[in-house]
């Protein structure tokens, strides 16, 4: 978040004052994690965040998306399912701390039961958010207005043509209909919109962020592309013996990507968004020569030196199955509690090799460390 977005933060707070408890538990968990990690011998504080993948049901197959590129269980699409509500309900009864639940897939909004999920997570006090494709918005709008969830993001790609070529077609119009449906409702989420950079629209981003001002969303967010070469897994495979990477097939043509011209965007967004009520976010946040980095030399660590997830983040898959780290397996929700889960020798094993190696070789671009 840009620090001069100042009027768009004090309009989120007043819409909903709790993001103050996530910013401090985010602040506080932080602090802990730099003041004790590699001396807490694999222990960890309750996880700040719940990734729940309540489906791996997805109508689209975007080809930046990991999950459409694999074709491995609780790293790709279409081959589990529908998470059973009953796993997610025990877990959330199980997991201690107080999580902010992060509801995705797949496709979230394709789950029949989606809005006794988020119920349930409200009714236990839980901050939730919701990241979806925005097909089926419209038709959901109504609903996921009166559900208390926190947060909102549709996925937006640029504008319509490009938006289109990436997603398919028609997927702008739905997603653009259903945006206009939940900003008529009298009380709502907050809205974002969160664009995945890539080789299709890198140059496309002033005009998308001057769609969000036109649309009246509360706020966008850019995600530098998440990605993973075969040097990546190679070395992860011949450094530690815990799990294997998979060579997932990730068509993101990084190279074909102008820097100058991505840079020179996001510098002008930053200056005309300054001061001003929309909230403007980039995963991570990087300067000119990181940007550069990030894009041309995919292997180097950028920005951070160190990886938090296996200390903040519990990711509960569509069958129950907790993976800490692609389809690494730790524990099953249909078997164990979720406590004994999170403080498990697998989990332990998990942050001994992050203390050691601080980072691991396919860390460098994952969406994991974007959302740090
Ligand atoms: C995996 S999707 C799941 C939720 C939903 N299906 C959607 O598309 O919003 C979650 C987010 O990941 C983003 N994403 C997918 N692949 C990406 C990549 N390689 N780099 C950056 N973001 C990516 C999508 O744009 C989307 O905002
Ligand atoms: S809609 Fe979301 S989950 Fe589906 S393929 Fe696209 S990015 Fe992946
Ligand atoms: S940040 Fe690293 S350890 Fe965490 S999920 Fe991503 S690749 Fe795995």
């Amino acid at each position: 978040m840009y620090l001069s977005n100042f009027r768009g933060v004090a309009k989120l707070l007043r819409r909903n004052p709790r993001w103050i408890r996530v910013a401090y538990d985010n602040l506080s968990h932080q602090l802990i994690y730099k003041i004790s990690s590699g001396k807490m011998n694999g222990w960890s504080h309750p996880p700040e965040v719940i990734n729940a993948f309540v489906t791996d049901i997805c109508n689209l197959g975007c080809r930046e998306c990991h999950y459409a590129n694999s074709d491995k269980p609780g790293f790709s699409l279409n081959l589990v399912g529908h998470m059973d509500p009953r796993i997610f309900y025990r877990f959330l009864d199980e997991i201690p701390g107080r999580p902010l639940v992060s509801f995705t897939g797949g496709e979230p909004l394709i789950h029949p039961q989606i809005f006794d999920l988020i119920k349930y997570a409200k009714n236990k006090g839980r901050m939730c958010t919701l990241v979806t494709n925005g097909w089926f918005l419209e038709d959901k709008a109504e609903h996921l207005c009166k559900s208390n969830l926190d947060l909102l993001s549709v996925s937006v790609d640029g504008p319509r043509l490009t938006h289109n070529e990436i997603r398919g077609k028609n997927s702008f119009e739905r997603l653009e209909k259903g945006l206009q449906k939940i900003l008529e409702q009298p009380k709502r989420p907050t809205l974002f919109i969160s664009l995945a950079i890539s080789d299709k629209n890198y140059d496309q981003l002033v005009a998308t962020y001057q769609l969000a001002k036109k649309w009246g969303v509360d706020g966008i967010n850019f995600n530098h592309l998440w990605m993973q070469t075969d040097e990546m897994v190679e070395d992860l495979n011949s450094s530690t013996a815990l799990f294997a990477g998979d060579h997932v097939g990730w068509s993101v043509n990084n190279d074909d990507i102008d820097i100058e011209i991505l840079a020179d965007g996001l510098e002008i967004i930053r200056e005309i968004s300054w001061g001003g009520k929309m909230i403007v976010t980039e995963l991570p946040l990087l300067n000119r020569q990181e940007i550069y980095d990030w894009y041309r030399e995919p292997t180097k660590p950028v920005k951070h030196q160190t990886v938090r997830c296996g200390w903040i983040r519990m990711k509960l898959w569509a069958d129950g199955k907790i993976k800490p780290c692609r389809d690494w397996e730790v524990g099953d929700i249909n078997k164990e509690h979720a406590n004994e889960i999170w403080y498990s020798q697998g989990y332990q094993q998990f942050r001994h090799l992050l203390n050691e190696q601080g980072m691991l070789p396919i860390c460098s671009r994952c969406c994991f460390i974007a959302h740090r």
